[in-house]
C-alpha cells in the first residue's frame, strides 16, 4: 500500500522536472534586437544572424539593454495596453449612461401620463359639468312647456267631464226638447274640442322627446393612439482613439 503511494509520487515529481526543465532555457533573453523589437535567446540569435533577412538588424546585449532603456522597452506594450484599456471604458461608460438614460425616459414618461391624466380630468369635469348645465337648461325649458300642455289639457278634461256631467243629469231631469238641444250643441262642441285635439297634435309642443348624448366618434379612436412609445436606434455618439500613436504623447505623461 505505502509502497503504492510512493510510486505515484514518485511519477507525479518526474512529470513536475520534466516539465520544468525547458521553459528555463526558453524564458531568458540573451539579446535584444531594435528592428523585429523583440528578446533573443542564445541559440535564437545565431539564427537571427545566419538568416538573411534578419542580418542587417541591430541588436544588443539584453543586459545591457535593459540597463540603457528599461523605461522605453515597455512603455509601448503599456501604452498599447492603456490605449485598449481607455477605449474600453469609453464604450462602457456610454452603455451604462445608456441604460440610466432609457431608464430615465421611461421614469419620466411615466410621470408625464400622470400629468396627462391630471389634465383629461379636469378636461373631462368640465365638460361634464358644461354638459349638465346644457341638459338642465333643456329639460327646465322643456318641462315649462309641458306644464302648460298639462294644465291647458287638464282644463279640456275637466270642462268636458263637466259637460258630461250636466249632460247625464239633464237626460234624468231634463225635458225631451232640452235633452234634444242640448244634445246639438254638444255635439258642436265635441266636433270643436275634437278639431281642436287634433291640430293641437301636429304642433311641435306634442313631438316626441328625447335627449340624446353625443360623443365625438373619433374620441375612442384618438384614445387608442393617444401614448406609444417607440425605440429609437441612432448611431453611437462614442468617439474611439483610433491610432495608438497619437494617444501615445498622453499616454507618456500618465505613464510618469
Ligand atoms: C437620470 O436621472 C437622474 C435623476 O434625475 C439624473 O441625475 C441623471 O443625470 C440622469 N441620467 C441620464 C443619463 O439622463
Ligand atoms: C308651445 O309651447 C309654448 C310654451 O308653452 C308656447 O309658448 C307656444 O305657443 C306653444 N306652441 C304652440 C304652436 O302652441
Ligand atoms: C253645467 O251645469 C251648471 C249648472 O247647471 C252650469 O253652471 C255650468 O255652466 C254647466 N257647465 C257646462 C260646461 O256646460
Ligand atoms: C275628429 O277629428 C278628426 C280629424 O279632423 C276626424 O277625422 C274625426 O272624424 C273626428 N272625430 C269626431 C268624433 O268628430
Amino acid at each position: 500500500m505505502l509502497n503504492f503511494f510512493f510510486q505515484i509520487f514518485h511519477q507525479l515529481l518526474t512529470i513536475i522536472v520534466v516539465h520544468v526543465k525547458p521553459r528555463l532555457v526558453t524564458t531568458a533573453p540573451q539579446y535584444w534586437c531594435h528592428s523585429c523589437e523583440e528578446g533573443l535567446c542564445a541559440e535564437c540569435f545565431e539564427h537571427h544572424k545566419a538568416i538573411k533577412a534578419s542580418r542587417s538588424h541591430i541588436t544588443v546585449d539584453f543586459t545591457k539593454f535593459m540597463k540603457l532603456k528599461p523605461f522605453i522597452s515597455t512603455i509601448d506594450t503599456e501604452c498599447g495596453l492603456m490605449f485598449l484599456v481607455n477605449n474600453i471604458e469609453k464604450v462602457i461608460e456610454n452603455r451604462v449612461k445608456n441604460k440610466e438614460k432609457i431608464s430615465n425616459q421611461s421614469t419620466k414618461s411615466r410621470s408625464d401620463i400622470q400629468i396627462l391624466r391630471k389634465e383629461i380630468n379636469k378636461h373631462l369635469d368640465n365638460l361634464e359639468s358644461q354638459l349638465a348645465t346644457k341638459s338642465d337648461k333643456i329639460i327646465q325649458d322643456e318641462n315649462e312647456k309641458l306644464e302648460n300642455i298639462l294644465q291647458r289639457l287638464e282644463e279640456k278634461k275637466s270642462n268636458v267631464n263637466d259637460i258630461k256631467q250636466n249632460f247625464s243629469e239633464l237626460k234624468i231631469g231634463g225635458t225631451n226638447l232640452q235633452v234634444f238641444i242640448s244634445s246639438r250643441q254638444i255635439d258642436k262642441t265635441i266636433s270643436e274640442v275634437n278639431e281642436s285635439l287634433n291640430l293641437e297634435m301636429t304642433d311641435e309642443n306634442m313631438s316626441e322627446l328625447s335627449l340624446e348624448f353625443k360623443m365625438n366618434p373619433d374620441f375612442e379612436e384618438t384614445i387608442n393612439q393617444l401614448l406609444n412609445v417607440h425605440l429609437n436606434k441612432e448611431e453611437s455618439t462614442v468617439l474611439l482613439d483610433l491610432f495608438y500613436k497619437t494617444f501615445l504623447s498622453n499616454c507618456f505623461r500618465r505613464c510618469n
